[in-house]
C-alpha cells in the first residue's frame, strides 16, 4: 500500500505541474463558491466556465438571487442541466438572507447540510474553499484519486474506507489547496483508460438522458420560461408525448416547488 508522505508527495508534485486556474479558485466570496459547487455537482469544469460568470453577473450575491423571479433563475441555468440545483440554490439564497443566518452562509458542517441542495459533500467543499477548514469529504474526483492509489486491486471499495485515508492524508495546514489538488489529479486520472471508480461500491453510470424524465421535465421547464404561462393540453400539443405522463411530470414539478397550477394553468410558482 502506498504511504501516506508517498501519496501527499504525488499530489502536490501533481498539482505544482499541473494545477488548474479555475475562476472559482481565486474568490473567497462564499456566495460565489457556493454557486459554483452547486453547478460542478453534476456538471463538467469545462461547461460550468460558460456559465458561471454570467449567471454572477446576472445574480451578484444571495440577496439578488432570493429576490429573483424563479423562471429567471431557471433562465439563467438552462444548459447546465438538472434545474433542481437551480431551485435549491435560489431556496438557500433566501433562507440565508432571512432573520435566522443575517446573510452569511453557515461555516459549520450540520448548520451547512439543513440547506436546501447542500449535501455531505457540498458541505465539506464550501468549508475547505471558502475557510481553509480541513473538512472531510468524498464525490467523484476524490473517490477517484484514493480507489487507483491506495486499492489498487479491491472491487466493491465502500466511502467508509476511503473516509479514513482522507483523514489521515489531509494536509491540515492548507485543506483549500490540497483538495484543489486532489479534485485536478482526480481529472486527470479520469483521462487515462479504466476509471477507477467503476470498482466503488457507489459505482452508478449516468443515466441515459434520450426519453428519460428528466429530459421531459427540461422541456416543460423551458417551455414555461418562454409562455409563463400555459394550459397542461397547451403543453401536451407542444411536447407530444401522452397527457398522463405530462400530468405525472407536472405534479412532480409542483410538489418540488417549481411550478404552482391554478384553474388548470400552469406557472412557475
Ligand atoms: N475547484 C473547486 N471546486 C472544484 C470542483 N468541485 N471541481 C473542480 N475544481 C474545483
Amino acid at each position: 500500500m502506498m504511504s501516506i508522505k508517498k501519496f501527499q508527495k504525488l499530489i502536490w508534485g501533481y498539482y505544482r505541474e499541473s494545477g488548474r486556474d479555475l475562476p472559482w479558485r481565486r474568490t473567497k466570496n462564499a456566495y460565489h463558491i457556493l454557486a459554483s459547487e452547486m453547478m460542478l455537482q453534476q456538471t463538467q469544469v469545462a461547461r460550468v466556465l460558460e456559465f458561471y460568470p454570467r449567471f454572477l453577473k446576472r445574480f451578484p450575491s444571495f440577496e439578488t438571487l432570493a429576490h429573483a423571479r424563479t423562471s429567471e433563475v431557471l433562465k439563467s441555468w438552462q444548459g447546465l442541466g438538472y434545474n433542481r440545483r437551480a431551485l435549491a440554490l435560489q431556496q438557500t439564497a433566501q433562507k440565508i438572507t432571512g432573520k435566522k443566518h443575517k446573510g452569511k452562509l453557515p461555516e459549520v458542517y450540520e448548520k451547512l447540510l439543513e440547506l436546501p441542495g447542500i449535501g455531505p459533500a457540498t458541505a465539506g467543499a464550501i468549508l475547505a474553499y471558502a475557510w481553509n477548514q480541513p473538512s472531510l469529504f468524498i464525490e467523484t474526483n476524490i473517490r477517484r484519486v484514493f480507489i487507483h492509489s491506495f486499492f489498487p486491486k479491491q472491487r466493491r471499495i465502500s466511502d467508509e474506507a476511503i473516509l479514513k485515508l482522507v483523514a489521515k492524508t489531509v494536509d491540515r495546514a492548507n485543506p483549500r489547496e490540497w483538495y484543489w489538488a486532489l479534485m485536478d489529479y482526480g481529472t486527470h486520472l479520469a483521462t487515462l483508460e479504466q476509471n477507477p471508480n467503476r470498482r466503488s461500491k457507489n459505482y452508478r453510470r449516468q443515466p441515459s438522458f434520450i426519453g428519460s424524465d428528466r429530459e421531459l421535465r427540461g422541456k416543460i421547464l423551458r417551455f414555461l420560461i418562454t409562455h409563463r404561462f400555459a394550459s397542461v393540453r397547451q403543453i401536451t400539443r407542444e411536447i407530444s408525448e401522452p397527457p398522463a405522463r405530462i400530468q405525472k411530470i407536472i405534479s412532480g414539478l409542483s410538489k418540488e416547488g417549481f411550478l404552482t397550477r391554478k384553474h388548470n394553468i400552469i406557472s412557475f410558482i
